[in-house]
């Protein structure tokens, strides 16, 4: 009776489809290409990423530690997402103690004082994770814990994963011979075939009365390249799948810190954890500082991006500033180690420390950014601090190019960092934003965060941070097609922007999780997922091309947008279209220059409705899909779908 209904209707319905979109398509366009005339340059770092601690990007995100407050800090409700365990009629109590701890980085602890315990009668900690801690089966997970214990035996200490609901152990270790001294102790935790799941927790318990004192109780899950202090692995790869070629590093607001005494300070981030402070960071939680300056720099090693470094310039948000000059100075310094520690040879006193912590090697570097935001410092100190880091940094570093993060006039900047939040229908309209430079007529103006027009005699530009913010926690499609017009734009005057970075990449989405709307990719404890705005960074990263090349657009409608580029070295040809339109959009190609291979590789975003999107639950409503366009020849007639994000890659016979 179904199948009978659905023959007598579905011929009808598919006429009626057929018959509105053919009379709701917009005006045909025609593209022509000129393969063999290339126009300007495309930078090689063109694409890149921009990240920082907030979301839950790093603790609770990409850094791959599972103990949450891992150093016991406390406030008035106690020591935060820690629990006293007390197994059968155990008894015991916990307090912070501000009087002793393993290091001068952190130099108080968590005291358990065990008044009654033996075995099946535990007493002890446990810790709740962020959001969980994700157990998987047949998983080695590597941990380690600072320890002392009081005059009596207190036993071995028995470390286990244990699920929330059945208060059973999946993994347990035991560890013995903790002594009266601060020692560091490690352990591993290895699941057999128990169900994937995050509702988990830690627990760290005794069978003896005693006192036991702990401080950075970690536990990691497999890593990245199998990294000690590493980043999680699905997080990686969908980075990886972008194809990003620079790191903005590191961390924005948070770099810049509310306070000035609250900045990321990044002597404080680097070598052992447990010389490491943490601190306050300007997004509402606190830092461990376990992704440091150096595990920024393996990341770039790891997904081959080249660093773009930040120094902190003087201005932190609450709209505190260090005057230039002499109190600017121990800053200013502070900025040379820092190139002296990410550039430097062994031979000199930084180079040695990072060799010391784990990498002889030096890094290369390009870019130092001086500062964040600085155009928020209504003090106007801003042009004096940036001359004085350009003139101690150039002297030292001639071939180091220079960002700034606002106009100054007494030095002259490499680059100049643009910021860009906006809507879909901001994006469509500013798509040629880059097209339109400045001349003596109208001159540059400043505003909120970018100029109103480029320069085409300098400095360059970089997008360090850009976003059409429709959707939450992460972009829908219109935010992707808004994101991929502006790309087209980014694209075709990359000789000009040399950089761009969409902001912010990663968002934690368990409650509580998010303090930013819009970002490229989300997470739970357990999995990750792209919206389709990642999905728009992923093809355009893929195919970028070395060169723009001649081309002219006709007809179309007024949100079809477009960019061409070639790889010499691949003999390929990339077109990227938009159609920001519901309707479809018929396009004729036509291509001169070159001889094509008859049949191309055709890959499309699409969506019926731009707040279509992606979640956590259903990562894949809206992915990209590969197929090819065959009879390629100088002229190839495609339609593509309303609302949809391509790209066409020729290959050159
Ligand atoms: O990306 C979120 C924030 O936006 C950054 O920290 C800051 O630089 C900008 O204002």
């Amino acid at each position: 009776m179904i199948g009978k209904t659905f023959a007598r209707t579905a011929p009808l319905a598919a006429v009626a489809l057929a018959a509105t979109l053919a009379m709701a398509q917009t005006a045909p366009a025609t593209l022509t290409i000129h393969a063999d005339q290339p126009v300007s340059s495309v930078s090689p770092t063109l694409y890149g990423l921009m990240t920082e601690e907030i979301n839950f990007s790093y603790d609770g995100g990409l850094y791959g530690e599972l103990v949450r407050n891992r150093t016991f800090r406390s406030d008035w409700s106690g020591v935060l997402y820690w629990y006293l365990v007390e197994n059968g009629n155990a008894s015991a109590k916990i307090d912070s103690d501000k009087d002793t701890g393993p290091s001068d980085a952190l130099k108080s602890s968590l005291r358990i004082d065990i008044a009654k315990a033996s075995a099946g009668n535990e007493a002890g900690v446990l810790n709740v994770g962020y959001w969980g801690m994700p157990v998987r089966p047949n998983t080695e997970y590597k941990g380690s814990f600072f320890a002392k214990a009081g005059t009596g035996d207190i036993g071995p200490v028995t470390v286990s994963l244990v699920g929330d609901e059945s208060g059973k152990a999946v993994a347990t270790a035991k560890v013995a011979g903790v002594g009266t001294e601060w020692k560091q102790y490690e352990f591993k935790l290895k699941t057999g075939t128990v169900p994937a799941s995050a509702a988990n927790h830690l627990t760290i318990t005794v069978a003896h009365p005693g006192t036991l004192w702990l401080n950075l109780v970690s536990l990691f899950p497999p890593t990245y390249h199998d990294r000690t202090n590493g980043n999680r692995i699905d997080l990686m790869e969908k980075m990886a799948a972008m194809h990003p070629t620079c790191l903005r590093l590191p961390w924005w607001n948070y770099l810049e810190g509310t306070q000035i005494s609250e900045r990321l300070d990044w002597k404080n981030t680097i070598g052992q954890l447990v010389d490491r402070p943490t601190h306050p960071s300007p997004w509402g939680y606190h830092s461990t500082d376990g992704m440091g300056l150096l595990e920024f720099l393996y990341w770039c090693e790891d997904l081959k991006m080249n660093p773009v470094l930040a120094v902190y310039a003087g201005y932190s948000l609450a709209g505190e500033h260090v005057n230039p000059g002499a109190d600017l100075e121990p800053y200013v310094q502070d900025a040379l180690d820092e190139l002296e520690y990410v550039t430097g040879s062994t031979d000199t006193k930084w180079g040695a420390i990072r060799a010391k912590n784990g990498h002889p090697e030096p890094f290369k570097l390009t870019y130092v950014e001086i500062g964040n935001e600085e155009w928020f410092d209504h003090s106007g100190s801003y042009d004096e601090r940036y001359a004085q880091f350009d003139k101690a940094i150039k002297a030292k570093y001639p071939n180091l190019q220079l960002i700034a993060t606002a106009p100054v006039k007494t030095a002259k900047p490499d680059v100049v960092d643009e910021h860009f939040y906006v809507r879909a229908t901001q994006n469509f309209h500013d798509a040629h934003h880059y097209d339109n430079p400045s001349d003596a007529t109208t001159p540059q103006k400043w505003d909120s965060g970018h100029f109103d027009k480029a320069d085409r005699k300098g400095p360059k530009i970089f997008v360090g941070e850009w976003a059409t913010r429709e959707g939450s926690p992460t972009p829908n499609m219109g935010a992707a097609l808004g994101d991929a017009a502006w790309m087209t734009g980014l694209e075709r005057n990359s000789d000009l922007v040399v950089m761009a970075s969409y902001a912010p990449l990663l968002v934690n989405v368990n409650p509580g999780g998010m303090q930013w709307e819009t970002d490229l990719i989300g997470y739970d404890t357990m999995k990750s997922y792209g919206s389709p705005a990642y999905y728009a960074q992923v093809m355009f990263g893929s195919y970028l091309g070395d060169h723009t090349l001649g081309s002219k657009l006709e007809g179309g409608g007024d949100k079809l947008f477009y960019s061409v580029t070639s790889s010499a070295a691949r003999r390929r040809v990339y077109l990227k279209l938009v159609n920001g339109s519901t309707t479809p959009q018929a396009i004729d190609i036509e291509l001169s220059g070159a001889k094509l291979a008859s049949s191309a590789k055709l890959v499309t975003l699409s969506a019926h409705d731009t707040q279509a999107t992606n979640s956590i639950d259903h990562p894949a409503n809206i992915v990209p899909v590969e197929s090819m366009l065959s009879g390629v020849g100088s002229r190839v007639h495609h339609t593509m779908p309303g609302l949809a994000i391509e790209v066409i890659e020729f290959e050159e016979q």
